[in-house]
């Protein structure tokens, strides 16, 4: 499906039913930001927080990624846009399956389209290993660098997991400091 706005995306999308998680979920989560960015976040799908606000990144996770954010001058609402792979929350923030990843991607692919980000930052190993490569490590490789499909992309700690491993915020934040060089170098208009 093509679609010509991300508000004629939104409309069907908060309608889907193409798998389970539609019977449990209380909102769906499509995404948040401009529809101009040329950075996009991609996490890998609500939680109870989320759920309920139908915002991707509102919980305590959420929270340290707006500081992280804050901390190189991007802003949710302004210069990025934030999506997950699947856009309903997986009963007891259980990881969502392959065959949910796959009937929701589509969303995803056309966010994408639509969007035209310079820049990918995949949130944690379940986004990564479905954006970048299957078989990503994310403690080995989060804060390289690729190219696919025209599109420079990198993946990072989790928040929630930076949460859970403090010991993980320096190499987060390192992470983040690069991204900000990254942004420099290849985007026009994110630092206006
Ligand atoms: N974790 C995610 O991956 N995405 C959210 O939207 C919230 C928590």
């Amino acid at each position: 499906m093509t679609y010509n706005s991300l508000e004629e995306l939104k409309n069907d999308c908060l309608s889907c039913k193409k798998c389970a998680l539609c019977e449990t979920r209380r909102h769906v989560v499509v995404g948040v930001g401009s529809e101009t960015a040329e950075v996009m976040f991609i996490g890998e799908g609500p939680g109870e927080n989320e759920d309920l606000q139908g915002e991707p990144f509102v919980g305590l996770a959420g929270q340290l990624l707006d500081k992280m954010l804050y901390a190189v001058d991007l802003d949710r609402k302004k210069n990025i846009y934030i999506a997950n792979i699947v856009k309903c929350r997986p009963p007891y923030n259980r990881d969502p399956k392959p065959g949910e990843q796959e009937m929701c991607i589509d969303w995803l692919r056309a966010q994408v389209r639509l969007i035209k980000p310079k820049i990918i930052v995949c949130l944690g190993r379940i986004a990564a290993c479905r954006i970048i490569r299957e078989d990503f490590k994310i403690t080995r490789e989060h804060g390289q660098w690729l190219e696919k499909g025209g599109i420079l992309m990198t993946a990072m700690f989790h928040p929630a997991a930076v949460l859970r491993d403090p010991g993980k915020k320096p190499a987060a934040f390192e992470d983040f400091l690069r991204l900000r060089e990254k942004i420099k170098e290849v985007c026009e208009k994110t630092y206006d």
